[in-house]
């Protein structure tokens, strides 16, 4: 498959006469792909059952016989003014029950059933019309599912769904609901499905329980909306669909969104994840605020790259400065070209850039596009223009296997969110952590689903803070002839939030028990051996097994025995960087420790080294400049 470039294009922001030098210019500039359409629908239909397709026949026409391909999206993230009123409960509602109100985008529910017609109707007729359209070469399902924390609502409509969803799942035996919850502590029992609320506006905490089957709700909500559209398009079109995903988004499994899907996309804003997203410190944001974290980038990739089994784009490159976040920086001159190479490395088929030009009205008047608003171009055309050139002698898309595999469930993240027992401490930041430190060595890192099935190939597996872990996983990890890390809080919760008996985390061949946790302030520190600390949460182990890190004081963080190791503290990063130098060393791993802020990743071909500090760093393979990377063949 060979590595293309693409922009999101709006046809419907702009006076028509320039539709046509915008195609002969993207064309000229190297792109194969643009993304339309995805918040068209009030030009679609104006008016309830009043169409206007002229306009978008004209587009796809003029972008397409220029020889671009078309990414058509549903319009499903931006219903008109018209539909709020007829359907005026269709409106989400947030934790203190108040509506999200129109005037920007993502104000639906989920579960609300007018709104799903609604999305039906409006899908059937663009697949009807455009699915056998020759310039029409994938699909977009609606926009970002779950951008501006939408994914759950707190609607009527939510709420009889929510019912529907527990009967199926527990039949009629609501005493089996009232045991697995809990429910006889507090007096919480019920008595008919039609009696549980969702669980907000409770006076102190819901049931954990409670709470984690409303996720769970919720995220199979979006994976249904999502089919409903999926269905349909595949009913009048071939070309394959995809869903353009954001970062650091976790209330809904994306897994299962996936299996629905052809390709995974996600949407690649490294500056703005650096302010807002992806916990850095003040001095992290200093250092890297005109380059973005030198790992959140890569962990959406490989996350995604599992999301779509192997096929994976991203639909919206940041190409200047962004509008949404705290802070808005502009790019160090290199780094688009270097997030899109990296996005290359890590096995992306396509990048599209968002977008063509910048808008000069409306919410994002201040996002940088390809092109400024006057059409001239803006830096970030050059760099995409440079990568078009260098792309046209580049290798195909081939994926190199790695050694280190790191579980990510979201599961356990929706069961981390319900019971997270230290204020601030979090699933995605754990495992992020871990992946960091992996990064750090310079490895190729797969990260998968918890039902991934074989994991033969790897050394390492990781499974940091799955508290939902099925025993089938935990079966599935310890025969796998990898050596894995479990923990902290792997395999602490039954599958409603039970605390399981025997005590976790329960490892066959391994003696370890936790006994109980203890937490600490953010600034308090325990040393442990070796180097580093143990910060905030620690798990009392009761074991027999050997220590391998251990606190200054001679408490045992983690034990190891045979292929197995089961951690039971948050630790910093230098005692997490320890853990797994030794482990690698262990492992027979083929490691290289990197200089700051500079990343390794290898294709099946080629070798890169992408140098995201703001100044130059050496590498074996000699200098790299500031926001540059290198680039090798391997043979
Ligand atoms: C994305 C979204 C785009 C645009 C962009 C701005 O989250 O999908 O429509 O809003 O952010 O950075």
């Amino acid at each position: 498959m060979k590595r293309t470039l693409g922009t999101c294009y709006y046809p419907e922001h702009w006076d028509e006469t320039i539709w046509n030098p915008d195609a002969q210019r993207m064309a000229e500039l190297g792109l194969s792909w643009v993304r339309i359409g995805e918040f068209a629908w009030s030009r679609i239909e104006p008016k309830e059952g009043q169409f206007d397709w002229d306009w978008l026949d004209r587009a796809i026409e003029t972008l397409g016989s220029r020889g671009l391909k078309v990414i058509l999206g549903t319009p499903t993230t931006t219903p008109p003014i018209w539909v709020t009123q007829k359907y005026p409960d269709m409106l989400a509602l947030d934790s203190e029950g108040r509506p999200r109100g129109f005037g920007s985008r993502r104000h639906y529910c989920f579960s609300h059933d007018g709104y799903k017609e609604q999305c039906r109707d409006i899908v059937t007729r663009l697949a009807e019309r455009y699915g056998e359209n020759p310039h029409i070469q994938a699909w977009q399902t609606d926009n970002e599912y779950g951008c501006h924390d939408t994914t759950v609502s707190y609607s009527k409509s939510a709420e009889k769904a929510f019912q529907a969803w527990l009967k199926d799942k527990y039949g009629n035996h609501l005493d089996a609901l009232n045991t697995a919850w809990g429910n006889v502590f507090w007096s919480m029992e019920y008595g008919s499905y039609e009696e549980i609320a969702l669980p907000h506006l409770t006076v102190t905490n819901a049931n954990p329980a409670h709470w984690l089957e409303f996720r769970r709700f919720s995220s199979d909500q979006v994976v249904k909306f999502n089919r409903l559209q999926v269905d349909i398009i595949k009913h009048y079109s071939k070309a394959p669909i995809v869903h353009n995903y954001m970062g650091r988004i976790t209330d809904f499994d994306h897994f299962k969104v996936g299996a629905d899907l052809d390709i995974a996309s996600w949407d690649s804003y490294p500056l703005g994840f650096l302010m807002d997203r992806c916990c850095a410190t003040d001095t992290e944001k200093r250092t890297y605020m005109r380059q973005g974290d030198p790992d959140f980038q890569a962990f959406h990739h490989d996350l995604y790259r599992a999301v779509g089994k192997g096929r994976w784009w991203i639909m919206e490159q940041q190409p200047g400065p962004v509008n949404w976040a705290s802070i808005n920086p502009d790019p160090l001159p290199g780094m688009v070209r270097l997030w899109t190479w990296e996005a290359y490395a890590h096995g992306a088929e396509n990048v599209c850039y968002f977008r063509w030009r910048q808008a000069p009205f409306a919410q994002e008047q201040m996002h940088a596009g390809l092109l400024r608003p006057d059409s001239v171009e803006a830096p970030g055309f050059f760099e995409a223009e440079r990568v078009a050139k260098e792309l046209s002698d580049s290798d195909d898309v081939a994926l190199d296997t790695a050694d280190v595999a790191i579980l990510f469930d979201y599961d356990s993240d929706a069961a981390w969110t319900a019971l997270p027992h230290l204020q601030g401490s979090n699933y995605f930041e754990l495992v992020f952590q871990h992946y960091r430190a992996l990064r750090k060595l310079g490895l190729n890192i797969d990260i998968l689903p918890p039902d991934a099935g074989s994991l033969f190939n790897y050394k390492l597996v990781i499974a940091p803070g799955l508290i939902t872990m099925s025993e089938e996983l935990k079966s599935t990890l310890v025969n796998s002839g990898a050596h894995v890390i479990f923990g902290p809080r792997s395999s602490a919760r039954q599958e409603v939030m039970q605390l399981p008996v025997p005590l976790p985390p329960n490892i066959d061949g391994l003696d370890v028990t936790v006994a109980r946790v203890d937490c600490m302030l953010p600034d308090q520190r325990i040393p442990v051996k070796g180097g580093g600390c143990a910060i905030s949460y620690l798990e009392i182990l009761e074991t027999s097994s050997s220590p391998v890190v251990e606190t200054e004081g001679g408490q045992v963080l983690a034990v190891s025995d045979g292929n197995t190791t089961y951690l039971g503290a948050f630790l910093d990063d230098e005692a997490l960087d320890h853990l797994y130098l030794s482990c690698c060393k262990k492992l027979e791993i083929d490691f290289e420790p990197m200089p700051e802020g500079v990343r390794r990743r290898t294709s099946l071909n080629e070798e890169f080294w992408f140098n995201y500090s703001a100044e130059q760093r050496s590498t074996p393979h000699g200098p790299v400049e500031p926001a540059d990377l290198i680039r090798l063949q391997r043979n």
